[in-house]
Order: C-alpha cells, then sequence, then structure tokens
C-alpha cells in the first residue's frame, strides 16, 4: 500500500479545485480501504463547488459514487475480503468521498460486484439508486420519503401491481433507477418525461410510456389521461425544477404522493387550492431516513447479477482526477443526456 495518494482538493469554499497529495488513510468501526478505479460525477458536485453548499471544512475532496477494489478491511468487518471488486456510497466527509485514488466506504453502504458489472458502470449507480429507493421507500413520518414497501424486502417483489406511477426526467441518474425500482414493485402504467431520443431506452429499463418532456402544462395531463384513467398516488420528480414541481403537482392525485429532490417550488397558489396532496422533498443520498433506506446494499449483488437493477450508459472523461474539471462543465452546461460520466483516478498524472 502507498502512504500517499492523489486528491481532487476543493481548497476553499466557492474556491478552486486543485490535485495534490495527501495521506492514504486507515479504516476504523465498520470501514474498507478501498482503491478507487472508477468514479462517478454527479450535478450536486458542481453544485456544492459553485454555490458552498453542505461542506463546512476545507479543503474538501466531494465525490459520491465510486467503484474498486478492498485494500483493507477492519477488525470484525463480515461479508468482505481484501481483493474484492466492490461499488460504494460515497460522499460524506473526505475520507469517504470519490475524487481520489482511496477512500473508506462503510461497509453497510457497499455491495460486492457481480463480474459482468464493469467498474464504470458500477460507478454509475449509488447515489442515483440510492436517492431513487430512499424517496419512495423511506418512512413519511420524517417527509423523507413515500413509505412503500420495498421490492427487496419479503413479499415486496410486484406489490403495487395495476397501481400507475409517474416519474418526471426519466433519463436522469436519479430517473433511471427510480424508473427500475418501480418496475420491481410491479407499478404498471410506468410513465416518464425525458426526450423523445431516449424513449426505447427508458423501455427497456421498464417505462411503458414516455411522453415528451416539452409538453406544455396542459397538453400533459391530457396525455397522461389517454394512457390511465387511475389517480397518479405516486409521482417522482427526479428534476424537480420549478416548471417540473408544478407539473407535477398538478397530476399528482389529492391524498397523493409527489417526491421531490430539490427544495420545494411549488406556486404558493396552486398549493393553497389542493392542499391536502403530500409534497416529500428527499435531499441527501445518504442523509435522513438512511435505516430503512440502505437496506438495499444486502440485497443489491444479487439484484446486478439478476438484471433488476441495470446500470447506466457510461462516458469515460480522459486524464484522470483532472477529467473532472470538463465532467463538471459538461453536467452544469446540461450537455449530458442519459449517461452517466465517469473519471479513472488511478489514471491521475
Ligand atoms: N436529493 C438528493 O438526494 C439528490 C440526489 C441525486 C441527485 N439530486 C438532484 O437530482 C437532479 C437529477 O440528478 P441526476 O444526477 O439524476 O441528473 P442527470 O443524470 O445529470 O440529468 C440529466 C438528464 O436530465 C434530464 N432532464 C433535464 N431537464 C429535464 C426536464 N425539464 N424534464 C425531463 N427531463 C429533464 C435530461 O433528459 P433528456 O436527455 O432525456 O432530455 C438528461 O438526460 C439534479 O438536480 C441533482 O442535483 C438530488
Amino acid at each position: 500500500m502507498p502512504a500517499q495518494q492523489k486528491a481532487l482538493l476543493l481548497k476553499s469554499k466557492k474556491g478552486q479545485f486543485v490535485i495534490e497529495d495527501i495521506s492514504v488513510y486507515k479504516p476504523g468501526a465498520d470501514q474498507l480501504l478501498i482503491r478507487i478505479e472508477s468514479t462517478g460525477l454527479n450535478p450536486a458536485d458542481w453544485k456544492i463547488a459553485e454555490y458552498g453548499l453542505f461542506r463546512e471544512e476545507y479543503p474538501a475532496i466531494l465525490g459520491f459514487d465510486a467503484a474498486g477494489v478492498v485494500e483493507e478491511v477492519a477488525e470484525g468487518v463480515q461479508g468482505f475480503a481484501k481483493g474484492d471488486r466492490v461499488l460504494f456510497q460515497a460522499g460524506r466527509d473526505n475520507s469517504a468521498s470519490a475524487f481520489q485514488q482511496y477512500a473508506l466506504a462503510e461497509a453497510h453502504l457497499t455491495a460486492r460486484l457481480p463480474s459482468k458489472v464493469t467498474f464504470d458502470q458500477a460507478a454509475s449507480i449509488p447515489s442515483g439508486l440510492n436517492t431513487a429507493a430512499l424517496g419512495l421507500f423511506t418512512h413519511n413520518i420524517t417527509l423523507d420519503g413515500a413509505d412503500l414497501y420495498p421490492p427487496w424486502r419479503e413479499g415486496g417483489r410486484g406489490k403495487y401491481a395495476g397501481k400507475p406511477i409517474m416519474i418526471f426526467g426519466g433519463s436522469s441518474c436519479v430517473g433511471q433507477f427510480t424508473i427500475q425500482v418501480a418496475k420491481l414493485s410491479g407499478f404498471s402504467p410506468i410513465i416518464t418525461t425525458a426526450s423523445p431520443r431516449n424513449a426505447d431506452m427508458l423501455k427497456a429499463l421498464g417505462a411503458t410510456h414516455v411522453l415528451d418532456r416539452n409538453l406544455s402544462s396542459n397538453a400533459l395531463p391530457e396525455e397522461i389521461a389517454k394512457i390511465t384513467s387511475q389517480p397518479l398516488e405516486i409521482v417522482y420528480d427526479a428534476i424537480s425544477i420549478p416548471s417540473t414541481q408544478n407539473a407535477a403537482y398538478d397530476v399528482t392525485a389529492p391524498d397523493g404522493f409527489l417526491v421531490l429532490v430539490h427544495s420545494e417550488a411549488i406556486d404558493a397558489s396552486k398549493k393553497a387550492s389542493h392542499p391536502e396532496k403530500n409534497v416529500i422533498v428527499h435531499i441527501g443520498a445518504s442523509g435522513r431516513g438512511y435505516e430503512k433506506g440502505d437496506r438495499i446494499w444486502r440485497t443489491l449483488t444479487e439484484l446486478l447479477e439478476e438484471g433488476a437493477i441495470k446500470p447506466m450508459r457510461v462516458e469515460v472523461l480522459p486524464g484522470g482526477l483532472a477529467g473532472v474539471l470538463k465532467g463538471l462543465e459538461l453536467l452544469k452546461n446540461e450537455q449530458v443526456s442519459a449517461a452517466k460520466l465517469v473519471v479513472h483516478p488511478q489514471e491521475t498524472a
């Protein structure tokens, strides 16, 4: 094991990214030391850097999604061995983040990779899948999730057969995993919005109907009414900009649940006229409500092996960790469609 590694440091709040040498960590209780082979990029990475969100200690290391090889297993950790290929939810703090060559993974947020899934594919999964799962299946007392019964628990597969679900932004990372867990839960029809060019790919994941994301707010309910006459009790807005939130609120059934992934921006007058709709703001792929949502990690290896959960299409950026800067620019300019950008930290010069 090397004593030093390369990491991409955000030097100060709203500051610059710089690649520097830092020490390799020692795993503590429930932890694994991972040599990161592939790191996935998220819109949250550029938002944290540009707006100074979430992190208070600098320099900060960002990056939420990673896959690699177990180098060291802390004493007492069960189920993992040196050399295992794994994916894990990164991003809690510097030592656990993915924009570096080695990181500490929490064993209960880590899963072994079936041989058919590459490191690049695996790096597309953790945050998107966690956000989808936590938004739908976390208990709603904290207004963190819609409190559905998860498909990875006994009797959960197909439990919502015959119930419709509407997912705004199906081709986003969060949207693709929401479609897949909705399919496992048996929802039907699974209606989503996206650019028409992505329709076939989303149908292959489980969407039954793909509506053009540019339909007007008047045309959208008309198109939904042609597909189902049932009320939409579960609506997931994987984009959660003001326009999608308002459109999503309109189509949510009275007493239904609308799951958002950003702070609420629904018109006050709209809410006042339909106050009975439940709006859930789910923030943080590894935040509140985790005890229930993390159960997916115990079955993720089997779900991947079975093909019940499929990774995203990936685009690999050159230059190791230096490639993150180009990737964050592409995400910020909305130049990424239905794909996860990944970098290879070990290729950092
Ligand atoms: N709360 C949380 O814990 C949490 C966790 C993860 C992400 N997020 C947030 O969730 C959002 C999505 O993240 P992500 O990583 O999934 O994004 P992403 O994969 O980078 O999203 C890109 C996709 O968004 C789609 N899109 C953009 N605007 C749309 C619209 N108005 N209607 C429908 N689709 C639209 C595009 O679809 P087409 O290419 O088909 O046009 C594109 O494929 C981000 O704002 C992110 O910050 C929140």
